[in-house]
């Protein structure tokens, strides 16, 4: 086990360049798979997710390696459509291989995916999406068989919820499918647009992507072999600037991010009296002396406020002037990260859905463990701003999603370091 020891109360300033989104290199890597043969992708994030779908790929028999942000993956050959029970459990998105592999091999078998508990994570939309194309799928023992005996066909599908995972699902099946499919009602997270992008330089043809409808042609892939760059990301952008937000007059400049990315997200830093400012691929957020609480926080689909930013927005609350509601629509059990604030001495109420944050003047470093990935981010925050040391451990978490988080952190001036727990 590993654990993160933060003094907090040091001023934050500085610039970093944003890593690339969690969320995009893995169907990322996923969709190579369709290529069958070699994909480059480049602005991959240096985190232990995408280690796992990488691991994931040379298992079923690509050869993948990665140095820095490339990736390279070569999937002329897949000798084996059956992902290991403890392969699936390293992380959820690796659900998003049973579309990848139902269009490569017309079957595959997986366990029930891992990854963060943010409470019942159904995949009911995926399953019932890939049946009306064709594919026949059972559920056995905590394993899903899926086959498409003949083969997957285009159909219009109307999605009762815009899930994330089963639009890219829908698509990585689509594209190789017999004919077109039509997804209503689709996400519309830009992470969706960037898999279309990726598939249509690589010979798809898939139009709306980032709208509600999206349409896809089946046909062969040919891979061109050019890199494609993973999209920047927009929840850890989210992320360091909360930190930055978090102590008095923290000041960050993000560079390689896409504002556009982040309407929902701004206006709340704006509210809670930091001052931001945009240009080209940049964001400057300053703080101010004390945050003030913002207005309530709905969590929403795209381009609503992210759920992925929930958590370390709350920590920014818990030290705010004011009162902040917080209203999780996405995920039932997304306030594992109350318990830890909570230690370090926020005022936090939470009751089903809804968050209550009455701001305290200071937090206190405390001994904590990161319950999830956003949520354990959500607990950095609070103990950079805490008065002492706080040690956060189960820290593996916090790798799944960030990249080197200590070395960034300590460049903007933060007291954090990494320590092994021998067990
Ligand atoms: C993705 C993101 C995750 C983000 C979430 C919402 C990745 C790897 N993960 O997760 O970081 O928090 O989008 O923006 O991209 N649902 C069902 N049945 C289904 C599928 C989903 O009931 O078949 C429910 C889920 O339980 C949840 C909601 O729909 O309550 C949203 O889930 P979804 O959009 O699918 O999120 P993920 O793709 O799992």
């Amino acid at each position: 086990m590993q654990k993160l020891i933060i003094t907090g109360g040091k001023r934050l300033g500085g610039e970093i360049t944003l890593q690339g989104a969690k969320n995009s290199v893995l169907p990322l890597l996923a969709a190579a798979i369709l290529c069958k043969g070699r994909v480059t992708l480049g602005n991959c994030p240096e985190i232990t997710d995408r280690y796992a779908a990488m691991r994931i790929l040379n298992h079923i028999g690509c050869r993948t390696s990665g140095s820095g942000d490339i990736t390279e993956t070569d999937t002329t050959s897949v000798g084996c459509c059956e992902i290991t029970d403890e392969l699936m459990r390293e992380m959820r998105s690796s659900v998003i291989f049973m579309g990848a592999l139902l269009g490569r091999c017309g079957k595959c078998r997986l366990s029930f995916p891992g990854g963060c508990d943010l409470g019942p994570r159904p995949i009911d939309m995926h399953i019932t999406a890939l049946c009306r194309m064709g594919a026949d799928i059972t559920e056995r023992h905590g394993e899903i068989i899926c086959t498409a005996p003949g083969g997957l066909h285009g159909t219009k599908l109307t999605l009762p919820f815009p899930s994330v995972g089963a639009t890219e699902n829908i698509i990585l099946a689509a594209v190789s499918a017999d004919g077109e499919t039509v997804i209503h009602n689709a996400a519309r997270e830009p992470e969706i647009t960037d898999l279309a992008g990726f598939l249509n330089v690589n010979g798809a043809d898939i139009a709306g992507a980032g709208s509600d409808t999206v349409r896809i042609n089946g046909r062969k892939l040919s891979p061109t072999g050019e890199i494609y760059r993973v999209m920047p990301d927009r929840i850890a952008c989210a992320t360091y600037l909360s930190y930055a937000a978090i102590v008095p007059h923290g000041e960050i400049l993000i560079k390689k991010c896409d504002h556009t990315h982040l309407d929902a997200v701004i206006p709340v830093f704006e509210q809670m009296g930091c001052t931001v400012r945009v240009f080209g691929s940049n964001i400057y957020l300053r703080s101010p002396d004390r945050l003030e609480s913002p207005d309530t926080v709905r969590t929403m689909v795209y381009p609503g406020f992210p759920t992925d930013a929930q958590a370390v927005i709350m920590s920014d609350t818990c030290v705010a002037a004011g009162t902040t509601v917080f209203i999780e629509n996405i995920f039932e059990n997304r306030y594992r990260h109350t318990g830890g604030l909570g230690r370090m001495g926020a005022d936090i109420r939470t009751e089903g859905r809804v968050a209550v944050i009455n701001g305290r003047e200071r937090l206190y470093g405390a001994k904590v463990s990161a319950p999830d990935l956003r949520g354990g981010a959500a607990l950095v925050g609070a103990a950079l701003a805490a008065e002492g040391v706080s040690e956060i451990d189960n820290v593996e978490y916090i790798d799944r999603g960030y990249e080197h988080i200590e070395q960034i952190l300590s460049s903007l001036g933060a007291d954090i370091r990494r320590e092994v727990v021998l067990s």
